[in-house]
């Protein structure tokens, strides 16, 4: 090696030392939560198995414990793994870590609505919507009504398979669709409804691709990666066509609003923004925030209920002898024709735990949605400064090994006592917890509930493979984990 070799090598080991030593004072005199070296521009990228990013938080925790910091890109990032470390940020500091961190695909939608709202109008967008979901989701026109209802359509349109092979992607999805679209929009739509079966490509390709190696790599690059060509292109063109939707129903409403009969929750949020025309303060309800809101309620409302349905028939009919016990529990408690009803449920444990323990297997939103601190806090003798986004991961709880004894593995079990009675879990968190808890958890719980035990009350699950050969690997991890395409069939039961 000649004299400039040498030269360079060390320059480049000096450089290396000082960035260390740099990052090492700045994060012991801050007291930040400890974590790998990050390189610049990268961060820790090289840390990182993009392909699975969840599991890759696993194996940090493993190294550096339950709360650790990771820099994705320029961003600083904390993680909470672990039941102690993820209830200490969602309950404990609740109003510290009630930021939504930024998701850059979701550019169009920041600061707006619900989900992607990290300003000023979150808190009181959000407690507004809870309050009219609750009113809608009440009374004898309700939910639980308005569910069975759409079950029985669901139920006719299987039936149409006549028990030959079929992707249920779509079929499924429908239900939960339309049990929402009625609550936005005072809407249903027939099971082969060109627009909703637009909106319902749209809600499932952005949940694929939000899910895709790309889309880990774009939400944490942005900077870098927003003038490539990619598929992040087409998840905020899909966006922005959701968006629209919701834009043009709110319009159309305008026109015969009825400030005192409101029809749907779109009403109830233009009747908010006609409101506040006369309060003198800045507008909160206006018509981009108004659709946004729709939006958020339309996809978070669909794509998650639908996903686990489709993925709950897969791994059903990998198990024949679990669908079994079911058929059974559903004839003994119901019957053959009666519809299901939400009192069944404390007669039907062992359903109740298969859809419990569905949720917890297919862990379908793994990583939660990032939060942002709101400020400086201390957590766990660690300064988190204000703006930090953290995550508190929801797999860390839902495969937690001391609770769930055998959690790789699907077992109902895992919700059931010695005398075959339900069993709670406080590790059960799917919907997340705390301020940003799920708005649509207790109409997401009736609808699986209620949907699955309406199908299998009508039909035996047939697979094409045998049951051994099904394969429940996710086939992509990010975003959500997303269940592999398949094809079934449904024979009638009578
Ligand atoms: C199986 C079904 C569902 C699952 C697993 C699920 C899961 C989640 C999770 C993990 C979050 C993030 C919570 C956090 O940031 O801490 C969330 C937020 C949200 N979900 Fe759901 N969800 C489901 C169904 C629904 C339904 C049916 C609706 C609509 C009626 C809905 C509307 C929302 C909204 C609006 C938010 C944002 C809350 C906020 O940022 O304040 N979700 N959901």
């Amino acid at each position: 090696m000649g004299a400039l070799g040498i030269t360079i090598a060390l320059l480049v080991w000096v450089v290396t030392l000082l960035l260390i030593s740099i990052w090492k004072q700045i994060h012991s005199s801050w007291n930040l939560p400890p974590g790998p070296f990050p390189l610049p521009i990268i961060g820790n990228l090289l840390q990182m198995d993009i392909k699975n990013i969840p599991k890759s938080f696993t194996r940090l925790a493993k190294r550096y414990g339950p709360v650790f910091t990771l820099y994705l890109g320029s961003r600083r990032v904390v993680v909470l793994h672990g039941y102690e470390a993820v209830k200490e940020v969602l309950l404990k500091y609740k109003n510290e870590f009630s930021g939504r961190g930024e998701i850059p695909v979701f550019q169009e939608y920041k600061d707006k609505g619900i989900i992607f709202n990290n300003g000023p109008t979150w808190k009181d967008v959000r407690r507004f919507s809870l309050s009219i979901l609750r009113d809608y989701g009440m009374g004898k026109q309700g939910n639980e009504a308005r569910i069975q209802r759409e079950a029985q359509f669901l139920l006719e349109e299987l039936r149409k398979t006549q028990g030959k092979p079929f992707d249920p992607t779509f079929l499924l999805g429908c239900a939960p669709f339309n049990v929402i679209a009625d609550i936005l929009f005072h809407r249903r739509f027939a099971y082969n409804d060109k627009t909703a079966l637009r909106l319902m490509h749209l809600f499932n390709e952005d949940f694929y691709l939000l899910s895709t190696p790309w889309l880990q790599l774009y939400n944490n690059y942005s900077n870098y990666l927003r003038y490539m060509p990619g598929s992040h292109r087409k998840v905020m063109k899909n966006v922005s066509e959701i968006k629209v939707y919701a834009l043009e129903r709110a319009k159309e409403n305008l026109q015969s609003l009825d400030l005192n009969c409101s029809r749907d929750v779109t009403d109830c949020l233009l009747t908010e923004m006609e409101k506040e025309k006369h309060n003198g303060k800045p507008p909160m309800y206006t018509m981009e925030n108004i659709a946004v809101t729709l939006a958020d309620l339309f996809f978070a409302g669909t794509e998650t209920t639908s996903t686990t349905l489709r993925y709950g028939l897969l791994i059903l009919m990998k198990y024949p002898e679990i669908e079994e016990k079911l058929h059974e529990e559903i004839d003994k408690v119901i019957g053959p024709t009666r519809i299901p009803a939400v009192k069944d449920r404390l007669e039907m444990p062992y359903m109740d735990a298969v859809v419990h323990e569905i949720q917890r297997f297919i862990n379908l939103v793994p990583s939660n949605l990032p939060h942002e601190a709101t400020q400086d806090t201390m957590l766990q003798g660690y300064f988190i400064p204000k703006g930090t986004v953290v995550i508190p991961t929801l797999d860390s709880l839902l495969y937690d090994k001391q609770e769930f004894s055998e959690p790789e593995q699907f077992r109902p079990e895992h919700f059931l006592n010695e005398n075959g009675k339900f069993k709670y879990s406080d590790y059960f968190k799917p919907f997340s917890a705390g301020k940003r808890v799920c708005v649509g958890e207790g109409l997401a719980r009736m609808e699986l509930f209620l949907l699955l035990t309406a199908i299998l009350q009508h039909f035996n699950l047939k697979s094409l493979v045998e049951p051994k050969d099904i394969d429940l690997k996710p086939i992509t991890v990010g975003f959500g984990s997303i269940p592999p395409s398949y094809k079934l069939c449904l024979i009638p039961r009578s």
